[in-house]
């Protein structure tokens, strides 16, 4: 029997809501899998934590979370309380950071039963691999002068290593999927950065047998529109992914639903897991959060852990749970979250 240890941090507002009914599915689908268990330790850190202690997490935090598995957090943010760069700052984009967590893989997929913004949305499954460490989001470069003479100057930042390591991380996941890789580029406008990331993955992509296809950006923000359906694996520079990541969640329907996961690579430290959502403070107490994204973040969990039966038996209850119309308000439903979970507990069993 494999025990993973997962640190649980339920954040703020429906993280509270959401992360107990996750973590009841996922132990769920361990007990009936039958071959691994998920040993669960609980942080209070929060904004809650914060009013407190006058700080989100203790100072040895890092230390704590360091030795687990993997860290499957909920949301942060309670901006009537703390405002939120002290809150992010000192608890997920600390762990972010420190823990080196350097993708950001975030999957799309058409469920069917979702009202997608899209008028006839075929059933696109596909998967964002953004590089989450340097590109466009580096803090060199400068101003200067002031007035009419100002001057802005901001430098990406593209290394062989965590472009590569992305591109690796992409190839190796389309093998587990459909055997498709496509790279966000824009060589035709960014002329040392963009070439730089084309070669390089040409050099990755002779390393598998896998198809590959490579597009400017801005076409391929429009194939997220047109056809969606067309992609696997699409991997991309940080800007190009966040943005790329945003249309995918907006094309499914809604974002109490999208889940991510912040990938470290080199084994130092754990990966962690949290939906796209954050703590939706209009909502928080009612008892009609969605739970599914933080479920599906626990599906990508599994997965990262190599427990893919157990991860692939939440999707389908995901996806039946929907399809038979169980769906909180945010899907234009009735149910609670209380009752969305314990269908898709009733789906896996
Ligand atoms: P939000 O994602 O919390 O909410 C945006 C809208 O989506 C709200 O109307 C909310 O009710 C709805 N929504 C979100 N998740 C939902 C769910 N599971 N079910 C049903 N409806 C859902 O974003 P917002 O309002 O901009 O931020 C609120 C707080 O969360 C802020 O403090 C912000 O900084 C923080 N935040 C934290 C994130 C994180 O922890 N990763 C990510 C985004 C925001
Ligand atoms: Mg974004």
């Amino acid at each position: 029997m494999n025990t993973y240890k997962i640190a649980v941090i339920p954040g703020d507002g429906i993280g509270n809501e959401v992360v107990p009914k996750a973590l009841e599915v996922l132990k769920q689908a361990a007990e009936l899998n039958g071959t691994f268990q998920l040993e669960c330790t609980t942080f209070p850190w929060s904004c809650d934590y914060y009013m407190e202690h006058g700080k989100m997490m203790p100072d040895d935090g890092l230390e704590q979370l360091k030795k687990f598995d993997a860290i499957f957090l909920g949301a942060v943010g309670d901006p009537a309380r703390v405002p939120d760069h002290v809150s992010l700052w000192g608890l997920l984009l600390k762990i972010r950071r420190q823990f080196k967590q350097q993708l950001n893989v975030r999957p799309a997929k058409y469920l069917k039963g979702l009202e997608s913004p899209l008028k006839n949305p075929k059933g696109f499954d596909l998967v964002i691999v953004r590089e989450n460490s340097e590109g466009e989001y580096s803090e060199v470069g400068g101003r200067i002068y002031q007035g009419e003479d100002e001057i802005a100057i901001q430098n990406n930042v593209f290394s062989r290593k965590a472009s590569e390591r992305a591109m690796h991380y992409a190839f190796q996941l389309a093998e587990k999927r459909k055997n498709y890789v496509t790279s966000a580029t824009k060589s035709n406008g960014i002329v040392y950065s963009m070439p730089f990331w084309d070669e390089i993955f040409k050099s990755v992509s002779e390393k598998y047998n896998i198809k590959t296809d490579s597009f400017h950006i801005d076409a391929l923000s429009a194939y997220f529109i047109t056809k969606p359906e067309m992609f696997d694996v699409v991997v991309a520079s940080n800007l190009f992914g966040d943005i790329l990541s945003d249309i995918g969640a907006a094309i499914m329907g809604s974002i109490g639903i999208a889940p991510a996961a912040n990938i470290h690579l080199d084994g130092e430290y754990p990966s962690m897991f949290e939906p796209v959502h954050g703590s939706a403070p209009d909502i928080a107490g009612k008892g009609i959060a969605n739970p599914i994204g933080q479920i599906w973040t626990g599906k990508m969990m599994l997965d990262h852990l190599g427990e893919k039966n157990a991860a692939d038996n939440i999707m389908s209850a995901i996806e039946q749970t929907i399809a038979n119309g169980i769906k909180t308000p945010d899907l234009s439903g009735s149910a609670s979250t209380k009752e969305v979970t314990e269908a898709i507990i009733s789906y896996l069993k």
